[in-house]
């Protein structure tokens, strides 16, 4: 409710009101014009947060910049924030006030934890990610992780690691925020983070006492979830073609690539015995496909 009529004598008031709260002033002119210096006498809070967090709207605007004229003679005195902010997609949003919470501090954002269409009116390569790659990611808003404005969230926050010897920086070498379940294996991944879930093959391959055992699983499982290699990736043709032909499964005489038995000759085929020969440094360097 607008007491209209007690502000207008207050406001006619104002000027002797300044005089005696500072007896050095010049006397009352009989037309009262108020300035934004006077703003204050009769309103505190306002000035104090423009104050303490004003930023642009202190320091580029001035209260009557924003407030023309003042009850009872002018009574729409409230701006409109398009009367000075227009020409982006962000400025055609509706409810500036829902998260600009006090025009006064304009930076002072607060929303609740269901937002997403107005990020995007600043933010587009995560809804891009979110969309591409469907997750139940992809069902949360936006404002469900990042509840203030520009934080990252932990994904321990709400998730538990796989395992005890887990941080919370682990995540990322195979996960992404915005396309959790397309899982990637960054190339330095330590084999420890495999053992997770495969402590078979972890096991396996620590015990073993071939070469192999000083290489990443990720040197050998590349980049893509579920890749499997095949020996001649990385060993070309590692013996005379005739045998190669012969013998072209590579496991029956050297076993499986965590656990190589190959200083054995293999039981089923002794006359393989004979590659020695051309089985000499074949180089095997790691090649990436
Ligand atoms: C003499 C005291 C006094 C001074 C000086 C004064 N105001 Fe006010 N102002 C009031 C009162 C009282 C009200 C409440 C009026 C009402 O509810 O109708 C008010 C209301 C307002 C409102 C709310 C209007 C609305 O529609 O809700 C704004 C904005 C405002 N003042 C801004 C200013 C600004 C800006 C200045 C300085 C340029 C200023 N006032 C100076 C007393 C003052
Ligand atoms: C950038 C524009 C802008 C500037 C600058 C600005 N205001 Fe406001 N002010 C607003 C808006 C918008 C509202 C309405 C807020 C709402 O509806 O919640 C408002 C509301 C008010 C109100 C009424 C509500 C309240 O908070 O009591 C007063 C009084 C007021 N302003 C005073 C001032 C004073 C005094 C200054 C300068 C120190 C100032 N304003 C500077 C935009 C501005
Ligand atoms: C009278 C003009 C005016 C009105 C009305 C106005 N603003 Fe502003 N606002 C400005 C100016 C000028 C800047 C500084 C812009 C710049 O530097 O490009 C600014 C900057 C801002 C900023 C950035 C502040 C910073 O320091 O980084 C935000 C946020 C903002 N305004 C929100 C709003 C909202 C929300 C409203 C409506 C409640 C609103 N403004 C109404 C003039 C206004
Ligand atoms: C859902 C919450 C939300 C709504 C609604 C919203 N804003 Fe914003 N606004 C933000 C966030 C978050 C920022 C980014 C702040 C930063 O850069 O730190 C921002 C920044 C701004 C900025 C400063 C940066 C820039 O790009 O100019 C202005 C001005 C602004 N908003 C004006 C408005 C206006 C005008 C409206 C209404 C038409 C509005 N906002 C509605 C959340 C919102
Ligand atoms: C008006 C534009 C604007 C709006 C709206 C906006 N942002 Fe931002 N956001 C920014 C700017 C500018 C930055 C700072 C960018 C930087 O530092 O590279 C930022 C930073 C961020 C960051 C931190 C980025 C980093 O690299 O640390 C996150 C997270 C973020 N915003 C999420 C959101 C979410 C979620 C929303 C919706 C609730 C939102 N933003 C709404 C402009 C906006
Ligand atoms: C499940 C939680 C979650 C959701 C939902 C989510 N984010 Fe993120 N977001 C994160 C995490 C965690 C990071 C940090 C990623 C990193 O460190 O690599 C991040 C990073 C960001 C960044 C920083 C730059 C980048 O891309 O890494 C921005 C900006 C951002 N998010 C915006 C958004 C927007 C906009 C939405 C909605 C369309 C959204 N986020 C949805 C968790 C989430
Ligand atoms: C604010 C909470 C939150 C944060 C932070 C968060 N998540 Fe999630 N995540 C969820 C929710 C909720 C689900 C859905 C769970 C359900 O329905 O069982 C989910 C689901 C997942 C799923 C399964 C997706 C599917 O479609 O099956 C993966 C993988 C995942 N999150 C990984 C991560 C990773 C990695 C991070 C950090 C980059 C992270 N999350 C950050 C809340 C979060
Ligand atoms: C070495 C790679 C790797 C690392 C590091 C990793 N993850 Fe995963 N994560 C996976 C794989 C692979 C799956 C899919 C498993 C499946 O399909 O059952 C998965 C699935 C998930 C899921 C969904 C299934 C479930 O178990 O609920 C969540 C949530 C998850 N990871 C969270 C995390 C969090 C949190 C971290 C960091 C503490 C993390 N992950 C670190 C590889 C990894
Ligand atoms: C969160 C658990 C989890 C983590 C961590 C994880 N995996 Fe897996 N992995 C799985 C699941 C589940 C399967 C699917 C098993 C199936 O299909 O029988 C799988 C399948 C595989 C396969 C394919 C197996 C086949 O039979 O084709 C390979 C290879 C593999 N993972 C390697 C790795 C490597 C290397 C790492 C570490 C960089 C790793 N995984 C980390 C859960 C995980
Ligand atoms: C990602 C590349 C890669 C793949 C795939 C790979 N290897 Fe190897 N292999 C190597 C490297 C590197 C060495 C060590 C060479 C050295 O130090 O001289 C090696 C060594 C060997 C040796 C000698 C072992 C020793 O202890 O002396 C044999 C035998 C061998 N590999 C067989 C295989 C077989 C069989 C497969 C398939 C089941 C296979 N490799 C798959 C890279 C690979
Ligand atoms: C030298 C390359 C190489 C290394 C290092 C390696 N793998 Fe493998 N892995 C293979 C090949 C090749 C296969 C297919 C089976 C075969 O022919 O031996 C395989 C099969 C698998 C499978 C599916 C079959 C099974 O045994 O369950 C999983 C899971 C797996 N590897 C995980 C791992 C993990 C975890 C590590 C690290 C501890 C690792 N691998 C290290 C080459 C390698
Ligand atoms: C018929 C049995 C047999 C088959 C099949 C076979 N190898 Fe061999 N391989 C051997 C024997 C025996 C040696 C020599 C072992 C030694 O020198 O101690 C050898 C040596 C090697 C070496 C060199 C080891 C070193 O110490 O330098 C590599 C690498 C190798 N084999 C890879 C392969 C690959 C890859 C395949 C499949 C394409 C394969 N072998 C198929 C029996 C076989």
């Amino acid at each position: 409710m607008r007491k209209i009529v007690s502000l207008a004598s207050a406001l006619l008031l104002l000027a002797s009101v300044a005089v005696a709260a500072e007896p050095a002033a010049a006397p009352a002119k009989a037309a009262v014009s108020l300035t934004s210096a006077d703003c204050v006498k009769c309103h505190a809070k306002a000035p104090a947060d423009i104050d303490a967090k004003g930023r642009a709207h202190k320091t580029k605007a001035t209260c009557q910049d924003c407030h023309n004229g003042h009850p009872p003679t002018n009574r729409k005195i409230i701006p409109l924030c398009g009367q000075c902010h227009e020409g982006k997609p962000h400025y055609k949003l509706g409810g500036c006030l829902q998260c600009h919470k006090n025009p006064h501090q304009p930076k002072e954002i607060v929303f609740g934890r269901d937002v997403t269409d107005p990020c995007l009116t600043c933010h587009s390569p995560q809804i891009a990610q979110l969309k591409q790659f469907p997750s139940k990611h992809s069902k949360l808003a936006c404002s469900f992780c990042h509840d203030v404005h520009g934080k990252i969230p932990q994904c321990t926050q709400c998730h538990k690691a796989h395992m005890a010897e887990q941080g919370p920086g682990d995540c990322k070498r195979c996960h992404k925020a915005h396309q959790p379940k397309n899982v990637t294996y960054a190339a330095d991944t330590p084999s420890k983070q495999c053992s997770a879930c495969h402590a078979k093959a972890f096991n396996m391959l620590a015990a073993s006492k071939a070469k192999h055992k000083s290489l990443l699983c990720v040197t050998c499982h590349q980049e893509k979830r579920k890749m499997v290699p095949s020996c001649q990736d990385c060993h070309g043709v590692p013996h005379a073609a005739g045998n190669m032909s012969k013998f072209p499964k590579c496991g029956e005489c050297h076993g499986i690539a965590h656990a190589l038995n190959n200083r054995k000759p293999a039981p089923a085929a002794p006359a393989a015995a004979a590659p020695a020969a051309t089985a000499k440094k074949t180089a095997p360097a790691p090649k990436k496909k």
